[in-house]
């Protein structure tokens, strides 16, 4: 029997993933695999709340499972999976879903937001925290590392498990997020958040030339070379902090606030530092991507562990809630 606590967490195919999910959450994925029994979820339906177009989703699939063995997921340490090959998991959605009121899914801040873009809202993604919380839930989670934006997600797992616990006698543990406080809200390239909607990212396995492009159109103030600088509130020096470390951190900051650089160089100094940490992770996506097989049979079997455990929670639940006939 394992005595290791359980993590859980997941990251929706749906488009190239950026140093903004790496920081916020896959980098705590790989430091914490050996620490925790760890569960990591390609979470497919969740995408197709956004994403409905087969040949794009299959494909996104393919190379989120790449991404997730190219930063260093160890597949023998953790057990990685397709969200749609742990079909217990739409079920326990929907049970959830009856447990829930509209009012309280309605304060949802992703919900909102799509709200306020003026498209219909579908259905898929005013219930997306019911399937969240189906994720999280069934497989007795402790910890969900995430970055910030994903904490009233998990706060509303919280809640779910609560009231099932409350409504059916003790079934669920109650999560708790794992969020840094050094990168709850990774900078995207204009200082707002990073993220695919807002087109401020930098890929995670980008080229040179996108990397380059990327840094040279971070927006800065137009103060000259010799004039001092405010580091806390540039654009280029926040990435800085996760790509200059040591003494060239401390010089940079030094130059900045003593004024006698420019933001010409600190672009060039983070284009090579960001491509000095991102050249390795291409070359392991490289291999990767030239040994399908095992990546495909990876997932097969984290899909076949994962449902095992889903269907001994889900049988339990379904005899709490009256459907199992003697
Ligand atoms: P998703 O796919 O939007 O993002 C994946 C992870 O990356 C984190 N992240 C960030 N962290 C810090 N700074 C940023 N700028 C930044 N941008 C993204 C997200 O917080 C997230 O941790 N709903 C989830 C997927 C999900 C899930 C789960 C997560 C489905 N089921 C169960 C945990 C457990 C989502 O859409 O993440």
């Amino acid at each position: 029997m394992s005595v290791k606590k359980i993590l859980l967490s997941g990251i929706q195919p749906s488009g190239r993933v950026h140093i903004g999910n790496y920081f916020g959450a896959m980098k705590q994925f790989v430091d914490l695999q050996d620490t925790y029994e760890s569960y990591i979820i390609i979470v497919d339906l969740h995408a197709l709340t956004s994403t409905q177009n087969p040949e794009e989703l299959r494909q996104n699939i393919i190379d989120l499972a790449i991404d997730y063995l190219a930063v260093g997921l160890d597949p023998k340490k953790i057990t990685l999976y397709k969200q749609s090959d742990v079909p217990q998991v739409t079920e326990l959605a929907w049970i959830f879903e009856c447990i829930t009121t509209m009012p309280y899914l309605s304060r949802a801040h992703a919900f909102k937001d799509a709200q306020t873009q003026e498209k219909e809202v579908n259905v898929g993604t005013f219930n997306y925290p019911m399937l969240m919380a189906a994720d999280i839930l069934i497989q007795d989670t402790d910890i969900v590392p995430v970055g910030q934006d994903q904490k009233q997600h998990v706060e509303i797992s919280r809640d779910t498990a609560e009231k099932f616990n409350r409504t059916f006698g003790e079934t669920f543990k109650i999560p708790e997020p794992y969020i840094l406080p050094s990168v709850q809200t990774f900078p995207g390239t204009d200082g707002q958040k990073m993220s695919k909607s807002y087109g401020n990212t930098i890929g995670l396995f980008a080229s040179d030339k996108e990397i380059k492009e990327a840094v040279m159109k971070i927006p800065t103030d137009s103060k000259s070379v010799d004039e001092p600088k405010n580091p806390e509130t540039d654009n280029v020096f926040a990435l800085h902090r996760f790509f200059t470390a040591g003494p060239e951190f401390d010089e940079l900051r030094d130059r900045y606030e003593a004024g006698g650089i420019g933001y010409q160089e600190s672009k060039e100094i983070l284009v090579r530092n960001i491509n000095r940490f991102i050249a390795p992770l291409r070359e392991s996506r490289g291999k990767l991507e030239k040994n399908m097989k095992m990546v495909l049979e990876v997932l097969r079997e984290g899909g076949k562990q994962a449902s095992k455990r889903a269907e001994e929670k889900m049988s339990e639940v379904r005899k709490r809630i009256g459907i199992t006939l003697p």
